[in-house]
């Protein structure tokens, strides 16, 4: 993430197409800020609206803003893009992006937008390339298979700038953002669009095209995710006379673990004496109950589903030995229950693959009981495939496999073998 490399003007002329509740209320805040805006819609009920000094549709505080801003001058609207963008500093792509009956994402409007972008910028002449900036949600590669080759051979950059906004609290969403997300590859566009929002108290996430087009999706479905899980909680909360809004407000005081970045990094599958024991008998009651709770069902398939293609990444390996770095579920522990690792093994073993293990934490001679039979259960020759130290088993592999942090010290000693390392853990690259 880095900081843009240039900003615009301080009030730059700003284009929106689509004056929907996205659009409309980007267009009117932006001209709050002091830019001059010109937003374009098809509909022309939306564009008179405007003209009149009026919000097309409600939206909490945006009526007075849009009759400020027309009244100052800085907001204005039109039905068509023609003639427009000759003096725009920056065009924002608003328009809908509707599911089609499929599921799919509906990119006609885009499509269109796009396409009479690129059309009229083909036939009129620029100082400097346009910035378009794609602010509707589309999936990671829309501006690239979309986008691009609409603008072809026209003087224009291309940006991804997904919008967070809230309808019923949008315009002061805009005006105090939780987010601002800008991707693109030409530091001075990316910093054109970063530049607009330079009035609010917000830093911009500078990332790649594709990285801003998937934030949006990650944030739309953990919030999704976020609801369901209160909601599931709750229905199994009402039938054991628990309340529920108790339960989820005390849940959420414990900012280290549940409302943190805490186990919100892509990597292994999880495992232990605790989480999958526990969402098993969780599970379980809400049966007992009549409840279906299908997210909290979904757990463990999607942790299962998590192994097995890391298991299948470890598979696809070209043949010759492979030294696996951790037994443990994870780093900093010699507990072994229900660790993801053994059954890694087990399918390895079982395919034939020639293995050995390292874990600074197990030695098989000092671990005992339900840690012991779990172990020994599953994997009962497992001392033949121990390594007695690391430096052994990178002296004997061809291939490291991380399936937990290794200790700086460890990390060092595994970079400088030179083995291909397959981190499922992604303990090396963040
Ligand atoms: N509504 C939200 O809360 C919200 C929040 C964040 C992101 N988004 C995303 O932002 C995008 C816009 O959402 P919305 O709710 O504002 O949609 P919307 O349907 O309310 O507005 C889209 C507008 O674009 C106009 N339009 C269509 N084609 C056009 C063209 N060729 N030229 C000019 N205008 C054209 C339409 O007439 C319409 O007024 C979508 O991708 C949506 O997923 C929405």
């Amino acid at each position: 993430m880095t900081q843009p490399a240039s900003s615009p003007p301080a009030s730059a002329r700003v284009i929106v197409a689509g004056l929907g509740y996205v659009g409309c209320v980007t267009a009117t805040c932006l001209a709050q800020l002091g830019h001059r805006v010109l937003g374009i819609d098809t509909d022309p009920h939306k564009v008179s609206s405007v003209l009149d000094g009026r919000a097309p549709f409600y939206e909490p505080g945006l009526e007075d803003l849009v009759r400020d801003n027309v009244a100052a001058g800085r907001l204005s609207a039109a039905i068509s893009l023609q003639g427009a963008l000759a003096d725009a500093d920056v065009v924002l792509i608003c328009v809908g992006t509707p599911s089609e009956r499929n599921g799919n994402l509906g990119l006609a409007q885009l499509s269109r937008v796009a396409g009479e972008i690129g059309d009229e910028l083909r036939g009129g002449v620029r100082p400097r390339p346009l910035v378009v900036a794609v602010r509707s949600t589309v999936f990671p590669g829309t501006c690239e298979e979309v986008v691009f080759p609409a603008l072809e051979g026209a003087a224009a950059q291309v940006v991804s700038n997904p919008e967070f906004l809230r309808e019923g609290c949008a315009v002061d969403d805009f005006l105090r953002p939780s987010l601002l997300v800008v991707g693109g590859t030409d530091p001075q566009a990316v910093g054109a669009v970063a530049g607009l929002y330079t009035a609010l108290d917000v830093r911009p996430c500078l990332v790649s095209l594709r990285t801003a087009e998937m934030i949006k999706y990650a944030c739309n479905s953990f919030h999704a995710v976020k609801i369901a899980f209160a909601n599931e909680i709750g229905a199994l909360c009402g039938p054991l006379g628990v309340p529920a809004g108790e339960v989820m407000q005390t849940l959420c005081r414990d900012v280290k673990l549940n409302l943190s970045a805490a186990y919100l990094k892509p990597g292994f599958a999880f495992g232990g004496s605790c989480l999958p024991k526990d969402l098993r008998a969780l599970n379980y009651r809400a049966t007992r109950l009549d409840l279906t709770l299908p997210l909290l069902e979904s757990v463990m398939l999607s942790n299962q589903r998590q192994l097995q293609r890391a298991i299948q990444t470890v598979l696809d390996l070209p043949a010759g030995p492979i030294g696996l770095f951790g037994l443990a579920f994870k780093e900093n522990t010699d507990d072994l229950r229900e660790s993801p690792v053994v059954e890694m093994i087990e399918q390895l073993l079982g395919k034939g693959r020639d293995v050995r293990i390292f874990d600074p934490h197990i030695q098989l001679d000092l671990i005992y009981g339900s840690n012991r039979n779990f172990l020994l259960s599953a994997l009962p020759h497992v001392s033949r495939w121990l390594a007695g130290s690391l430096e052994e088993m990178l002296g004997w592999a061809r291939y490291v496999v991380l399936t937990q942090k290794p200790s700086p010290d460890a990390a060092r000693l595994i970079r400088s073998s030179g083995l291909p390392i397959i981190d499922l853990v992604n303990a090396l690259t963040s």
